[in-house]
């Protein structure tokens, strides 16, 4: 008794100290969905689409990255013009990456989020830490928006088939769009056309 009055216990008892350094078990794992949900779509429907979500996630926080560190990293007469254009798709790519994990969480899943774990669920290719020629840093952009256009094709399909219309307008009107329409804009910058002189057609040469 006296002991107790001595040290009281510290939680629970009204103090201005901030409580530091706390762990807990996990309140959910990942991979798994909350059971009772009034969204009228069955917990195996949400398991696949969590599960294919957070795939979609860890994809596009790996091209959002990847945007920025082009945006960084980009050398040569086109810097300013893709410095600002490779910032302005890392910007749309924040929103679809927010637009996805709340997608997953509000199904009762858990969405992927920090970077390790990222790296070890992407399937998008690491590229070196160092600089690379602009060409490159185009290509790898283009090869990561396929693998996320691929299987947010695939993904949508299988929403619409399992009855998860809201995944699938997600995916179709936000991640498939976004993706198709800066994959115009990065490509367009791999056409090889002259900058300043035009080359002469055969009837011109002779
Ligand atoms: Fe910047």
């Amino acid at each position: 008794m006296r002991k107790n009055h001595v040290q009281p216990k510290v939680s629970g008892a009204v103090s201005a100290q901030p409580r530091l350094h706390q762990r807990a078990a996990e309140i959910q794992a990942y991979g798994t969905v909350s059971h009772l949900l009034p969204l009228e779509l069955e917990e195996p429907v949400r398991l696949e689409m969590t599960a294919q979500l957070n795939q979609l996630l860890a994809d596009t926080m790996s091209l959002r990255d990847l945007y920025k560190k082009s945006h960084w990293q980009v050398a040569g007469p086109t810097f300013y013009q893709l410095h600002l254009l490779f910032d302005k798709h890392y910007n749309e790519q924040v929103e679809l990456v927010d637009a996805i994990a709340e997608r997953i969480q509000l199904l009762g899943g858990v969405s992927i989020a920090m970077a390790a774990d990222v790296a070890e669920t992407t399937q998008i290719q690491r590229p070196p830490r160092g600089r690379e020629e602009v060409p490159v840093q185009l290509s790898r952009l283009l090869e990561a928006h396929q693998v996320i256009i691929g299987e947010s094709r695939k993904l949508a399909r299988r929403a619409s088939q399992i009855g998860d219309d809201g995944t699938n307008d997600l995916v179709v009107s936000q991640v498939l769009r976004t993706n198709e329409l800066q994959v115009w804009f990065v490509s367009e910058h791999l056409v090889n056309v002259p900058l300043v002189e035009a080359k002469p057609t055969r009837a011109g040469a002779a």
